[in-house]
C-alpha cells in the first residue's frame, strides 16, 4: 500500500503538469514571459489564490516567503513562492514541486503544516504552509546563549521524532539546520517546527545519490560529506545534520566554520570535530554522541535518527528510574587535544561488539545499544554480577587502552 502509494507519487513528480501539489512545471516556451515578471516582493494586499499578501517575512535566495491570510476565514498562512526568475527554470520548478509534494504528504506535530498550493499567474508557484509565529532556532540561539544538556536533547527528540516520521516515508530533508527550524514560544519554553524541504528528496529504492538529478545541494556549513562529493544519501545523511545542530545547540557555535566554503568543505571532509565538552557543560559522552554522527563515512554513523535518540536520551536517563536489574556498559573516548580521534572510536565500536557479543553468549537482552552505551537486562542480582564479571574479562585489552575509559555497572532494580 504504501509502496504502492510511494510509487504513485515519484510518477507524479517526473510528469511535468501532474505535481500533486498542483503545480506546473514550466515548459520551455513559457519560460520568457516567466522572466519578465519583476523579481521583486508582491505588495501588500494582493491577491494569490485564496490568499491575501500581508508582508513580506523572509527573502531567501530562492524563495519568498510572506505573511498572508486566506481571504474567506482570516486564518493566517506563510506563502513560499519561488522568485520568478527561478520559476522559468525547470529544475527549479520541480525541486519546488518536491517541496511541496514532501509536505504534503508529512503530517507531525513538529513539521510545518501544509495548507495548500498553487500557482501566481505569472506561473511562479507557491506552497501556503501555517503561519509559525516566533523566529528561526539560530536566532533564537542567539538571543538565548547555548543551551543546556537536557535542553538541547529536549530539542532534538522532537527534531528526531520529525525526522523519522519523513524517513519512514523515504524522505530525507538535507538540509537540517538551526535557519530551518522554527521556533514558537511556549511559557519561557519554544516549540520546534522543521521547515523547508526544498532539497529534500524521495528515495527511490536503494537510496539516492546527491549528484544524481540536480546540482549538489545544500548549505556549505552544514553539509555531509557525501553531500559535498556527491555520494549516496539516505537517513544518515540527515544524522550528520543532527551532530553539527547537536553541537551548535550546546556550544552556540558550529563544529566546522572557516571564512569560504573551500575551508568547510574541507573540514567536513577531512577534520575531527572538536569537543563541546571543551567549550561547554556537557559530559564526554555528549562528545562521542556528536562525533558518532559526523563519522565522515556515513556506514559509522547512528544507522538511524532513532539510534541517535536512544544514544542522547541516555546521556540523561538517571539511575533511579531504571526499573529492572541491568548492566550497563558505558565506553568513552578520552581525548587529550580538543578534537575527536577516529582510531579511538575504531577501538571503541571493536569494544562495544565485545559487550554485545557476551550479552548473546549470556543470553541477556539489549535494552538499549545506542553506539556508546549498551545495556542487558538480567533476572536477578546474580545473574548480573556473572554478566559484569564476565564483562570485565572479556573487556580488560579495551581497558588497557589510554584512549578509551570502560565502565561496567549494575543497575539493580528498585524494591
Ligand atoms: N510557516 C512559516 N511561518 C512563519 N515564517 C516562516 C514559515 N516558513 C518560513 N518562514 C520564514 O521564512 C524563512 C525562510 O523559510 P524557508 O527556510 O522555508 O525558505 P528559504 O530558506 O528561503 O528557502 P529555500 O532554502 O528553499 O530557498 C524562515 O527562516 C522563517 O523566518
Ligand atoms: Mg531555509
Amino acid at each position: 500500500m504504501l509502496q504502492n502509494a510511494l510509487t504513485r507519487q515519484g510518477a507524479a513528480l517526473s510528469t511535468p503538469n501532474s505535481h500533486p501539489a498542483g503545480f506546473t512545471v514550466p515548459s520551455p516556451g513559457c519560460a520568457k514571459r516567466i522572466m519578465m515578471a519583476a523579481d521583486r516582493p508582491l505588495a501588500p494586499g494582493t491577491r494569490v489564490g485564496a490568499f491575501e499578501i500581508e508582508e513580506a517575512r523572509s527573502e531567501g535566495g530562492f524563495a519568498i516567503v510572506y505573511r498572508a491570510r486566506r481571504v474567506a476565514t482570516g486564518e493566517p498562512v506563510a506563502l513560499k513562492v519561488l522568485r520568478p526568475h527561478l520559476a522559468a527554470t525547470r529544475s527549479m520548478a520541480q525541486r519546488f514541486a518536491r517541496e511541496a509534494a514532501a509536505l504534503q504528504r508529512l503530517k507531525h506535530p513538529h513539521i510545518v503544516r501544509y495548507v495548500g498550493a498553487g500557482a501566481l499567474a505569472g506561473g511562479q508557484p507557491y506552497i501556503a504552509m501555517e503561519w509559525l509565529e516566533g523566529r528561526d532556532l539560530g536566532v533564537e540561539l542567539e538571543r538565548r546563549g547555548p543551551l543546556g544538556l537536557a535542553e538541547a536533547v529536549a530539542v532534538l527528540t522532537d527534531l528526531c521524532s520529525a525526522l523519522a516520521a519523513a524517513h519512514a516515508l523515504g524522505i530525507i530533508h538535507r538540509d537540517l539546520k538551526a535557519a530551518n527550524v522554527m521556533t514558537v514560544p511556549r511559557h519561557d519554553w519554544f516549540d520546534v517546527r522543521l521547515c523547508d524541504f526544498g532539497i529534500a528528496k524521495q528515495r527511490d529504492g536503494e537510496g539516492m545519490s546527491a549528484g544524481s538529478s540536480s546540482a549538489i545541494m545544500g548549505t556549505p556549513l552544514n553539509m555531509a560529506p557525501e553531500q559535498i562529493l556527491g555520494g549516496r544519501i539516505d537517513a544518515r545523511t540527515d544524522v550528520y545534520a543532527l551532530g553539527l545542530l547537536a553541537h551548535q545547540l550546546v556550544t552556540g557555535r558550529l563544529p566546522f566554520d572557516a571564512s569560504n566554503p573551500a575551508e568547510i568543505e574541507d573540514l567536513h571532509l577531512n577534520a575531527p570535530p572538536p569537543r563541546a565538552s571543551a567549550v561547554a557543560p556537557v559530559p564526554p559522552a555528549f562528545d562521542a554522541l556528536v562525533a558518532r554522527c559526523l563519522r565522515k563515512a556515513a556506514g559509522e554513523r547512528f544507522a538511524d535518527v532513532k539510534a541517535f535518540m536512544a544514544a542522547a536520551s541516555a546521556l540523561l536517563a538517571p539511575a533511579s528510574e531504571i526499573a529492572a536489574t541491568h548492566v550497563r556498559v558505558e565506553v568513552q573516548v578520552r581525548g587529550t587535544g580538543d578534537a575527536v580521534d577516529d582510531a579511538a572510536f575504531d577501538q571503541a565500536d571493536a569494544a562495544l561488539e565485545v559487550v554485545r557479543a557476551c550479552c548473546a553468549a549470556a543470553g541477556a537482552e539489549l535494552v538499549v545499544d545506542s553506539g556508546l552505551v549498551v545495556m542487558a537486562s538480567v533476572r536477578d542480582a546474580d545473574e548480573a554480577r556473572a554478566l559484569a564479571a564476565r564483562l570485565e574479562r572479556a573487556l580488560e585489552e579495551a581497558r588497557r587502552s589510554a584512549q578509551l575509559l570502560v565502565q561496567v555497572t549494575v543497575e539493580l532494580a528498585s524494591p
